[in-house]
């Protein structure tokens, strides 16, 4: 499996004494996707509903200066740097504390009735990969955490020490393409007979015992893939991405763009195939037939994009049951 993402070198935190910063992915890539060939680009309102530091919502304002903006993202302690950089936009940025699967009624609240733009940059910020104290990490000892919404109810450490072993195998082999998944989770329940797993190194020291270090992915932490689909799990990214499509699709106007950004294959997977059905339906224009990746530069100057894969299309609506516009 391509996609899976490391613990970062850089370490901050509480008391840390580097100010985390997050990178965007693909940044121009997405910018000249989602602004199109018109002079001044998208007008009205652009939806980013993941919207981390805002790094991608700032350059989409700059290049669309006719163009709105609402950034929604699940995790309040990102949405903090968000605010701070859209500042100079005055109304033009509104930033919610919500989750995608709940972007229907944030657009209502806010009045949002035409949206021309989406951007979906799946995943996790650095801002919470390299946060010591969150658990995302396989290199720093945390509580097994995860959640990027505070508010969630499940953590990491209630999924390792609670699901039954086939459970958590699947969990592993198809969320995180961990070839030797049964045999991690057999380790996991035989080992929290003993002691329930409540930190992140007590588990990343299991997977390493269990599945060796070296190989032909000797550059990957052994607990790479595992830890990955925890984070799938505790923030049910499949089932939000579902319903981040679904949302994008009812809500654009025809013509109105969307971009995704994927971390992980079964993701862009999921991506792919949403759009071919569409456009087989002619709900969407593909304009990505091969996705996008990185360029060797960028990925010289950030470690992180090298998993990344964007794809966009145009919606269309045809015939008078395709309400909006
Ligand atoms: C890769 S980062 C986005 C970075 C952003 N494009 C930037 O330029 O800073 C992904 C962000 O999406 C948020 N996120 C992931 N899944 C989400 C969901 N289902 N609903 C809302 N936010 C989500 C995460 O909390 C994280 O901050």
């Amino acid at each position: 499996m391509r996609g899976v993402e490391m613990a970062s070198t850089r370490r901050t935190g509480a008391g840390g004494e580097e100010p985390p910063v997050h990178v965007p992915v693909l940044q121009s890539e997405v910018v000249a996707l989602l602004r199109g060939d018109a002079p001044l680009g998208l007008e009205g309102w652009i939806v980013d509903g993941t919207l981390g530091a805002g790094g991608h919502a700032a350059a989409l304002l700059d290049a669309c200066p006719r163009a709105r903006l609402i950034g929604i993202d699940q995790d309040p302690e990102v949405l903090v740097h968000a605010r701070r950089r859209l500042a100079r936009f005055g109304p033009r940025a509104r930033v919610r504390h919500a989750r995608l699967s709940t972007l229907d009624r944030v657009l209502h609240e806010e009045g949002v009735t035409r949206v021309v733009g989406v951007l979906l940059d799946l995943g996790a910020s650095s801002l919470q990969l390299d946060h010591d104290a969150r658990g995302f990490s396989f290199a720093v000892d945390a509580p097994l955490d995860m959640r990027m919404d505070p508010d969630r109810p499940r953590t990491a450490a209630d999924i390792v020490n609670r699901w039954d072993e086939e459970d958590l195998a699947d969990l592993f082999l198809y969320e995180g393409g961990e070839p030797r998944a049964r045999r991690v989770a057999r380790a996991i329940v035989e080992s929290r007979r003993r002691a329930p797993f409540l930190r992140t190194l007590a588990l990343a020291d299991l997977v390493e015992r269990t599945l060796g270090r070296g190989g032909s992915r000797a550059h990957l932490h052994p607990a790479t893939r595992v830890f990955q689909a925890l984070r799938r799990a505790v923030n049910e990214e499949g089932e939000e991405l579902r319903a981040g499509l679904g949302l994008a699709e009812n809500w654009l106007v025809d013509g109105g763009r969307l971009a995704v950004i994927s971390f992980h294959s079964g993701e862009d997977g999921a991506v792919k195939r949403f759009l071919a059905e569409g456009a087989r339906a002619g709900r969407w224009e593909l304009v990505t037939r091969k996705p996008l990746r990185p360029s060797p530069e960028e990925l010289q100057r950030n470690r992180r994009a090298r998993s990344a894969v964007l794809r966009a299309a145009i919606r269309r609506r045809r015939g008078a049951q395709e309400g909006r516009e």
